[in-house]
């Protein structure tokens, strides 16, 4: 692990923290429905925070008095403002290399003063659509490096770390692709599929260092953030995705960092890990209506 890269931009006090600290919206109302999750005092490191999604899990944890490692690669900006609001740090890595996802782990341990939970939600939707026939491979290895490769790596640096502390927690961020694939975007499906193995296989590796650890994935569906606010404009677009699903509307950012916090929390859901959580609005993988 020796080489390893650390980018930390700082960020707020790298003291104890306090549940209502300066320029913190106050928790109550934004706690998941008022319970006691027992995350106060945790440290969070979240991946891809300044992403639509990961702007919410750095809200829902900090929300719920955790101390949230706020991880972007491309957006500084974005990310010490996040951080600043919800008294966190922002750290910086390209999650597809090795030396980068170690640094970041370590960067956190650091300034967060220990790390117990891992959100690994950052993540790439390629584009173009492509079926399989017209994929370049350079563009199925990207898919798999951004999506799979680096979860791979923050889970393991996250469990050299846990070896030290006995003590871990890990959310993945998968997708519904997973599940029902995805055609025009198979890449990305397999990748997504792939967090499944990983997970199953980690939750009996993890309690070899780590009695009470966890691991569970959280599976979006259509979930409107800015990255797809243009086709999510179109009713019609929006008519053919949620016509699969149940409740007849996408997703929110909150749905998903809700259900993260949960499967985060040992007092919520302590005797639950491996499992897929589904964060769809019901989706099936056919017509509703
Ligand atoms: N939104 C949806 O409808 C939806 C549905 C199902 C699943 N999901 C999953 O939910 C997660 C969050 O999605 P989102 O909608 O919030 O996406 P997003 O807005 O595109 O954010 C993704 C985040 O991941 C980061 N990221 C991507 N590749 C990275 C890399 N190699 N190293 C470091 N960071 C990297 C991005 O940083 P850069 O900006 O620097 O690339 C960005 O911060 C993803 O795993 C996604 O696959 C989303």
């Amino acid at each position: 692990m020796g080489g390893a890269k650390a980018r930390w931009h700082g960020g707020r006090g790298q003291g104890g923290r306090a549940r209502t600290a300066p320029g913190r919206p106050p928790a109550p109302g934004r706690t998941v429905a008022g319970m006691e999750t027992g995350l106060a005092g945790k440290r969070v490191l979240v991946t891809g925070a300044t992403g639509g999604i990961g702007g919410e899990l750095v809200a829902a944890f900090a929300a719920e008095g955790a101390r949230v490692g706020v991880h972007h690669r491309s957006d500084p900006p974005r990310a010490q403002q996040l951080a600043a609001r919800y008294d966190g740090v922002a750290l910086a890595a390209d999650l597809t290399v090795e030396s980068e996802v170690d640094g970041l782990v370590a960067a956190a341990v650091e300034s967060l003063g220990g790390l117990e939970i891992l959100v690994a939600n950052a993540g790439k939707y390629p584009t173009p659509a492509a079926p399989v026939w017209e994929l370049d491979p350079a563009r199925w290895r990207a898919t798999i490096a951004a999506n799979l490769d680096a979860t791979f790596l923050l889970c393991r640096a996250f469990l050299r770390h846990v070896v030290t502390t006995g003590v871990g927690t890990i959310v993945l961020v998968g997708s519904t692709a997973a599940r029902f694939g995805e055609a025009d975007h198979a890449d990305y499906a397999a990748a997504k599929a792939g967090l499944s193995g990983l997970a199953l296989s980690l939750k009996n590796e993890i309690v070899r260092i780590a009695p009470a650890g966890r691991i569970n994935v959280v599976a979006p569906g259509w979930t409107a953030t800015d990255r797809n606010a243009d086709r999510l404009g179109d009713p019609d677009f929006v008519r053919a995705r949620t016509a699969t699903m149940a409740l007849d509307k996408l997703g929110r950012p909150a749905d998903v960092a809700a259900a993260a916090v949960v499967l985060a929390s040992d007092r919520l859901s302590g005797h639950v890990t491996g499992e897929t959580v589904t964060v769809a609005g019901g989706m099936e993988g056919r017509l509703l209506r």
